[in-house]
């Protein structure tokens, strides 16, 4: 009998079905050891601390997770890496340097990507301002970014202290992505890689089933996604809900808050117009993303899943299709591992309560 795919997932269900005793072919994938796994994760997390290499598109919300990274106990920030997405290459940098400077951070500053793997760099319209922060002129940093290249400095970092260093991207992987073609066996020992991208569970904001980041360069992350690293994923979905988002009362009590919570309060000035246009609250994607790692009391539940990336081009770039461990569909990829580890349940007054202390008190 040819066992092709469709054979393969009927078998494998029949024996779902067998096993489950209850008919129900997808299972959810949070079995006790599953769940064990998440939980030693956080436990582990939450009294070790990180060393971390930060690779960012520096917008708003981006120096927002920068203001949380670097005011961290949990954090050893070894160097940030910049690239295009929110803003161009440029503007990406300065905004890193500047909001490191306001926190006190002198942690270096390396240029990486000015456009992605493959389709040329769409100029999008940036919902953060021309300048990425909010066109306040606030962007004046006293020093530059460091001679060497990004990739080198991910790849030279990593090699120094194999098993250890932890990445956390918040904007396209192209970064991450040339890393992985320059030396995959290097990037094998990056201990793990946190990642604010993809819609999660939920809908997309670049395309109704694209996340930005993701739709920025989708060859990148296909490149990362293959590599099977081991990944935390906070999605759109996470960010979606209601009560992490900014209120107008949020940005006031900010504006008249610490020298980071001013900062960030002019900095947000376009990225909150652009909701109350559409009369929303808010989000705040890196900075979760960001609290995944440092508050990791915050993630209540996470689910392993395969991630595959749709790079073709038609209306589906740029979507990751999320397979749950445990779930069988009719037509199955070929799934070596379930690498990921998707957020699906936060506590979302922490992270709002802790995020707003850090900019007020
Ligand atoms: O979709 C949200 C993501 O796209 C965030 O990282 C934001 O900064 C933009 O890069
Ligand atoms: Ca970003």
């Amino acid at each position: 009998m040819k066992c092709t795919r469709k054979t393969l997932a009927c078998v494998m269900a029949a024996i779902m079905l067998l096993l489950s005793g209850c008919g129900a072919a997808n299972t959810d994938n949070t079995s006790e050891s599953a769940k064990e796994t998440a939980v030693e994760t956080t436990a582990k997390s939450s009294t070790q601390r990180h060393k971390v290499i930060i690779d960012t598109d520096t917008g708003s919300d981006d120096a927002g997770a920068l203001v949380l990274a670097a005011t961290s106990e949990q954090l050893d920030i070894l160097g940030v890496t910049v690239l295009f997405g929110n803003v161009p290459l440029k503007n990406a940098a300065d905004n890193a340097l500047m909001t490191l400077e306001v926190c006190g951070s002198d942690a270096p500053v390396y240029i990486g990507a000015e456009k992605p793997l493959k389709k040329e760099r769409e100029e999008m319209i940036s919902v953060h301002g021309k300048d990425g922060m909010g066109d306040q002129d606030l962007i004046h940093p006293k020093r530059g970014a460091e001679d060497g290249d990004a990739v080198d400095f991910i790849l030279d970092t990593i090699k120094s202290d194999p098993g250890e260093v932890e990445i956390i991207a918040f904007g396209p992987l192209t970064n991450i992505a040339l890393a992985l073609k320059k030396d995959p066996d290097t990037m094998k020992l990056c201990k793990r890689l946190w990642v604010m991208g993809t819609t999660g569970f939920g809908v997309g904001n670049a395309t109704p089933v694209a996340e930005f980041n993701v739709y920025s360069d989708a060859e990148a992350y296909d490149t990362v996604l293959r590599a099977e690293l081991p990944m935390t994923v906070l999605g759109l979905d996470m960010v979606e809900i209601e009560e992490t988002k900014i209120t107008e009362d949020d940005l006031s009590k900010m504006a008249q808050g610490n020298k980071n919570g001013v900062f960030m309060s002019k900095a947000f000035a376009k990225l909150f117009e652009f909701y109350r246009k559409s009369g929303n609250n808010m989000t705040l994607p890196d900075p979760m993303a960001v609290a995944c790692m440092i508050w990791p009391d915050m993630v209540l539940e996470t689910k392993s899943c395969y991630g595959l990336t749709c790079v073709g081009d038609d209306a589906a770039y740029g979507q990751v299709i999320l397979y749950q461990n445990g779930s069988v569909y009719e037509a199955m990829p070929e799934i070596s591992s379930y690498n990921l580890d998707v957020v699906t349940k936060i506590d979302a007054k922490l992270f709002k309560d802790r995020f707003m202390s850090v900019m007020t008190d």
